[in-house]
């Protein structure tokens, strides 16, 4: 069994970057219960010899998206949030006013919280904003925390973490016992399932990626990977969002932490010229 528990680790790794290491065998075991439970299968042995038949894809697909930790909140660790408004926000208004158009990019966007706080504060800027186009793509591996997001419902304990009194009476409605982000904002926000592992070569191009609190779980040569790809889609100004415990340092020479501003990260100036910015349609 020893054996089928590392072929499935290296599946799951192969299947979405988890880097879990022989000492996460009790993570994968609480995890994939409840499919065994939910299948009828005898025990955690079937259904892993299951997943490794090459037979069932959609039972990968369920499993991988169990191992996902999908924890957010409003407003995750304020300062990028911050930063965003009166850091990037005002760069870019100057930098685009040609062009009056901004791309965000949520790359690992769990169950919304983080681009609805992105789009509350461009709302809240709305009037710089007026007559620019505004994308914000928020993406994430698992199917159900995207079907979330798009839903936009919160538990009063997920709207007590984060979101300040008055943008959740200016942006959602209670129902029952539960809050709905209205509709002007679901619409600003464009969900998508996506792996970051798959190529990005049909994304465009971005001014801002957020991409938080998702390279912890990778191993170092795809925290490599990733950035590098996600440098190549960044306007030249652009800028990423690492989370809190996050850092480029050691990673990838084409970023540098903006010494300034805690947990934004720019390209480095001696990136060679790329062509002019194209914005993609959508
Ligand atoms: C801890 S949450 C972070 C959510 C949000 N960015 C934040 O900081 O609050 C990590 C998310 O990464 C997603 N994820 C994990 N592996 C992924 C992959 N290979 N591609 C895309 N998303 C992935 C998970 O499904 C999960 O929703």
């Amino acid at each position: 069994m020893t054996s089928d528990f590392d072929a499935l680790r290296h599946l799951l790794n192969r299947m979405s970057g988890l880097s879990l290491d022989a000492e996460k065998a009790y993570l994968i075991e609480s995890r994939l219960t409840p499919i065994v439970q939910r299948t009828g299968l005898s025990d955690l042995n079937a259904l892993v010899r299951r997943l490794l038949s090459g037979c069932y894809p959609e039972l990968v697909r369920e499993a991988v998206e169990a191992m996902t930790t999908n924890e957010t909140f409003f407003f995750r660790d304020r300062t990028p949030f911050d930063n965003f408004r009166k850091v990037t926000i005002p760069q870019l208004l100057e930098a685009r006013k040609q062009v009056r158009s901004l791309r965000i990019w949520c790359a690992a966007c769990s169950t919304g919280q983080e681009p609805y706080s992105l789009a509350m504060i461009l709302d809240e800027e709305a009037q710089k904003l007026s007559g620019w186009r505004i994308d914000i793509l928020a993406t994430d591996l698992s199917r159900n925390v995207i079907a979330a997001a798009r839903e936009g419902l919160y538990t009063q304990f997920e709207m007590q973490r984060g979101l300040p009194i008055s943008q959740l009476l200016r942006y959602f409605s209670q129902e029952g016992d539960r809050w709905r982000i209205n509709e002007h904002m679901r619409s600003r926000v464009r969900f998508e399932e996506f792996n970051l592992l798959s190529s990005y070569a049909e994304l465009g191009r971005f001014d801002v990626i957020f991409c938080r609190n998702v390279l912890i779980y990778f191993d170092v040569p795809t925290r490599q990977d990733i950035l590098n790809r996600m440098a190549k889609l960044l306007a030249p100004d652009g800028c990423l969002v690492l989370g809190a415990t996050e850092t480029v340092i050691g990673l990838c020479d084409v970023f540098v932490p903006d010494e300034k501003n805690r947990g934004m990260n720019v390209l480095r100036a001696s990136q060679p010229p790329r062509p002019p910015l194209m914005l993609a349609a959508g």
